[in-house]
Parts: structure tokens; sequence; C-alpha cells
């Protein structure tokens, strides 16, 4: 008996500390991990270790039909499969029985639907296409149960700034003059863009649904976002501040991927801090504003000509190596790297081992290397900025100095679902939870 009053007491307690700060530590999913291999396939069941830490699940992701502007899922077979009854859709939406104070969304685009992506703007030109994706959100929320949508809305993408040389930059005027890279009505889609959200939460409001907004990387976001007319419209804004370098934009130039600050003469939005303050300077509520923490690394290849420091930015050759499991060029889980960091426990020894290099201002985040093997007569090494338990602590930290609305992990299946790292499943979200 004096047990489990005991038990209440300290309930009671948490529940009262938790409604003081209720920071949201949003969880992204892309559910076609599924198909991975080995250690890398992970499925709803294995996502299970993670909602102890998330607030709020998103999954990843939905698509726009382009005949008819419906939402409809990427993978229909994956998330809807009916003949063997393994909805993804239906499992994911399952689990708040299982975790009763999880939110879960449907997340539609996140540069996952890759099919004219210029559907994103011709939706939003027409009111009858808007009206018909309205309806299908609706509807897809109300029959698979998710608690409201997730908007990471592909506009146009900002290219990478080259340096130029005189030639070049002859070139780039005429490019400029025929204008392919611009979005002529930019001003326009921004005012449909409030209108969309403007009607989309008159219809979802009926039923309490949930509505965010996920600002994806290299959206020029002062083109698109009228942040005072949207928010009120928004239950929270994910800002994916993820990829600002990745091998595939600076293919030449390894650098920091995701620093909290850096101030980068050519490219200054291009890090969390930047992004952060331009939504707050322009009038979004702090408390909707989370901080997006990516949990993969990016990897470059190291050439010959390479700063033997490693000290980034650093000269490039591309995309380095796929990693063993996830298999895609220039592109690691962070299970993926924990591994290869020489430590002293881990003594491997092996051949392609990196050494880490932290950094100690925690501005900027975590990188590790491996030289060239002249003697072996190498030409290549890898370097990689990844994210890890410390520097996602230090961006859960940030967000809650700032008084933000918390963080959204940035995905689940590239983190280590496993604990293959050190035994800790899920070691970057449960570090984000811990430390906001
Ligand atoms: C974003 O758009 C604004 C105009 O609204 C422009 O001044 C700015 O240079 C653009 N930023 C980038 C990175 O292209």
């Amino acid at each position: 008996m004096a047990n489990l009053c005991l038990i209440t007491v300290i309930c009671l307690l948490g529940t009262i500390i938790n409604s003081a700060y209720s920071a949201r530590v949003v969880c992204y999913w892309d559910g076609r991990s599924f198909w991975r291999e080995g250690v890398a396939k992970i499925t709803v069941e294995e996502i299970k270790p993670a909602l102890t830490y998330c607030t709020h699940l998103i999954y990843g992701f939905a698509a726009i039909d382009d005949d008819d502007y419906n939402l409809e899922p990427i993978d229909k077979k994956l998330d809807l499969d009916k003949d063997k009854g393994h909805s993804q859709y239906k499992q994911v939406t399952a689990l708040k029985r299982a975790f009763p104070g999880l939110t879960v969304l449907l997340s539609v685009g996140g540069y996952a639907d890759t099919d004219d992506p210029e559907k994103y703007l011709t939706l939003l030109e027409s009111k009858d296409h808007q009206t018909k994706f309205i309806n299908s959100v609706k509807t897809y929320l109300t029959k698979h149960e998710f608690d409201g949508i997730d908007l990471a809305w592909q506009f146009p993408q900002v290219k990478e700034k080259k340096e130029r040389s005189t030639i070049g930059s002859i070139w780039h005027k005429i490019k400029k003059t025929f204008g392919s890279e611009v979005d002529e009505k930019a001003a326009e889609h921004k005012d449909q863009f409030i209108t969309l959200l403007r009607d989309l939460k008159a219809v979802l409001r009926t039923d309490g649904r949930f509505i965010s907004l996920g600002v994806l990387p290299h959206v020029n976001s002062s083109l698109y976002y009228d942040v005072k007319a949207i928010t009120p419209y928004l239950d929270m804004i994910n800002l994916w501040t993820v990829d600002f370098r990745t091998p595939k934009r600076t293919p030449q130039q390894a650098d920091y991927s995701a620093p909290l600050y850096y101030i980068y003469d050519r490219n200054p939005q291009q890090n969390v801090d930047a992004n952060v303050r331009w939504w707050i300077d322009q009038g979004a509520d702090a408390h909707k504003v989370i901080v997006g923490i990516p949990t993969y690394g990016h990897k470059w290849k190291m050439t010959l000509d390479s700063a033997i420091s490693g000290v980034p930015p650093i000269t490039a050759d591309g995309p380095g190596p796929a990693g063993p499991h996830t298999k895609s060029e220039g592109l690691v889980a962070y299970y993926e790297t924990c591994p290869l960091i020489v430590s002293p426990t881990n003594v491997k020894a092996a051949s392609d081992m990196l050494r880490r290099v932290t950094d100690p201002s925690k501005r900027l985040g975590t990188y590790a290397y491996r030289l060239p093997d002249k003697k072996k007569g190498e030409e290549e090494g890898v370097w990689v900025s990844f994210e890890e338990p410390e520097t996602a602590a230090y961006k859960a930290q940030y967000a809650k100095s700032k008084g933000l609305g918390g963080v959204a992990v940035i995905e689940l299946s590239l983190d280590d679902p496993r604990g293959m790292c050190d035994g800790t499943k899920y070691p970057i979200v449960k570090s984000a939870k811990v430390n906001l």
C-alpha cells in the first residue's frame, strides 16, 4: 500500500513537471526503411524503443497525385497492403494504444515525392486543386486514424552558390537572363499557401486534428512563408535544419553538414541558429518552432590534395562510399559511423577506422576522417560530418535555452535502433530528449 502511494505521488509530480515544460520530441520515421535488409531493416516493431522518448511520431512520406491532386501513399504496397493485412499506416497509428501520449502524424512531401515536383506549385495555383487536396487529407487522416498532417512542402530549392571564375560569371549572367531557376510567381505561391493552410485548418479543426509545417532544407523561406499569416494555422513548425552541406551539393568541398552556428560569408543562412532566428524575427511563436536534428552523417571522399589536418572546409572529391548497411552513396547512419571511431575501447585497428574530432566550442559539430594511406598507394580517404548524442544534446539545450517548442529528429531508422554503438537504442533521440 505504502509503495503504491509513493508511486502515485511520484507520478503526480512527474505530470506536474511535464506540464510546466512540455517540450516536444518530434520523431520523423521514413517507413520505407522496412525494405532495407539485415540490421538496416526497421519496421514498426523496431521503432517502439524510440517512442518512450518521442512525443510526436511523424510517418513519412505521402505524395501528391499529379493528376487529381489527391494525397496518396508513396508506397501503396507498404502503406495500404490490404491483402496481407500489413498496412503500415494502420500499424503506425495503432502504436497510440501502446503509447497513449503519442501524437501520430502523416507527412506529405519531404523530398521523398520525386514525381513531377512542379505539382507542389500547380496545386497552390488552383482553388479546385486545393479543395481536392484538402478533402483527400481529411479522408486519409480519418480513415487511417492519424492525428494530423505534416506539410513538408516541396517548394523549389535554392541552388548552391559557386565560386565563379570570370568565364563562369559570364555564363551565370546568361543563365540568369533566361531566368531558368527563378520562380517568377513566388509571391503568388506565398499567398496561395496561406489560403491552403487557412482552408485546411478550417476543415481539420472540427475533429481537432493537428497541422504541422515541415520546412525543408534549401527552400528560401522568405520567398514562400508569410510567417505571421501562417503561424495561427499551425500547431508546430519543424525546421529541417539538416543537409546544409552535402556531397551532392558541394562535391568538391567537405564541410560541417548541420552546424548550430556558423557564419559562411556566402551562405549566412546555412546553420541552425540563423534559421531559428529568421522564423522568430518574422513573428513565429517560439513555442511552435522545432529544431531539426539529423541522425545521419554525410561522407565525402578525401583526396591526396585534402589538407592533412582534416579541418573543414577541405578539398574533396565527391560522395564517399555507401555505408555497409544503408547502401546509399555519401550518406551514413549513425550506427555505421560509430563502430569505425578510434577510441581506447575500440581497438580493432582496422584499416578503415576514423579519427573523431569534436568541437569544444559546441558551435559546429563533430567530424571524423581517415587520410589516404600513401604507403599502401591509396589515393582516397574519407571525411564524415555526423551527428552524435553529444552534438544532439547541444542542439536540444539550444532549443531549451531559447524557449523553443522542442526538437525534431530526422530520422529514426538512421539513429541506432538496435543499440549497436553502445547498447543504448536510439542514443541520439535519447540524448535530445534528456537535454530538453
Ligand atoms: C531568398 O529570397 C530573397 C528575396 O525574398 C532574396 O533576397 C535572397 O537573396 C534569397 N536567398 C537565397 C539564399 O537565395
